[in-house]
């Protein structure tokens, strides 16, 4: 397999980067939205099959301090043979001495956790796109229960609002 990335923004087919990100299921963008996405991202990495992007990923960063990732998908066929890494660590060399924040789909957790990510306990979220993707992510496992508080929570004054873990999954009312 002779894998080629690129990491500048000239002279990108949009239409496939859409089209990567379509096919796994990440965006219902436009590709002049999609083109502007990652053309107002700081960040890109695609990767290419001889002409044809078959992998996409990118971040917002403030060139300092503060970095998020977003949109690393790769097609199917070309999955398993380290492409992923490469489309994810080129990005991370990219952002080198910054702190990067991302979410996932809970079945890639253990994959980052690979390339040097911890899970932040503290991460908060306004899924605002739309209420059919807040509830997709609701449902997938993005987000914990309304209210869920960790086990070292629960005698917190200022926890006391939320419901604990028991509660949230029913088994104590
Ligand atoms: C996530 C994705 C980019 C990974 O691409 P890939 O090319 O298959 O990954 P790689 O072959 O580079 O795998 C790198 C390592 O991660 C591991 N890995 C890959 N996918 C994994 C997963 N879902 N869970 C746990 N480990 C995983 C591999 O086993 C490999 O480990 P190793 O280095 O110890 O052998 C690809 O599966 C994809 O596009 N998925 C759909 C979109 C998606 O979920 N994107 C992430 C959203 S943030």
């Amino acid at each position: 397999m002779d894998i080629t990335y690129k990491t500048t923004k000239d002279n990108v087919n949009w239409e496939e980067v859409r089209d990567v990100l379509q096919r796994v299921g990440m965006t219902d963008l436009s590709v002049e939205e999609q083109r502007l996405v990652f053309e107002r991202s700081s960040n890109v990495v695609f990767a290419y099959d001889k002409d044809k992007i078959i992998g996409v990923s990118r971040a917002l960063s403030d060139g300092f301090y503060q970095a998020v990732i977003y949109n690393v998908a790769l097609d199917k066929e070309y999955r398993g043979h380290g492409i992923g890494r490469e489309l994810i660590m080129r990005l991370v060399d990219q952002l080198k001495g910054q702190n990067i924040i991302l979410y996932t789909h809970p079945r890639n957790v253990s994959m980052y956790e690979k390339f040097g990510f911890r899970r932040a306990k503290t991460a908060m979220v306004i899924f605002d796109k739309s209420e059919h993707d807040r509830q997709w992510r609701e449902a997938s496992g993005f987000l914990m229960p309304e209210g869920y508080r960790f086990i070292d929570e629960y005698d917190r004054e200022d926890m006391k609002r939320g419901r604990t873990l028991l509660e949230t999954s029913g088994k104590k009312k």
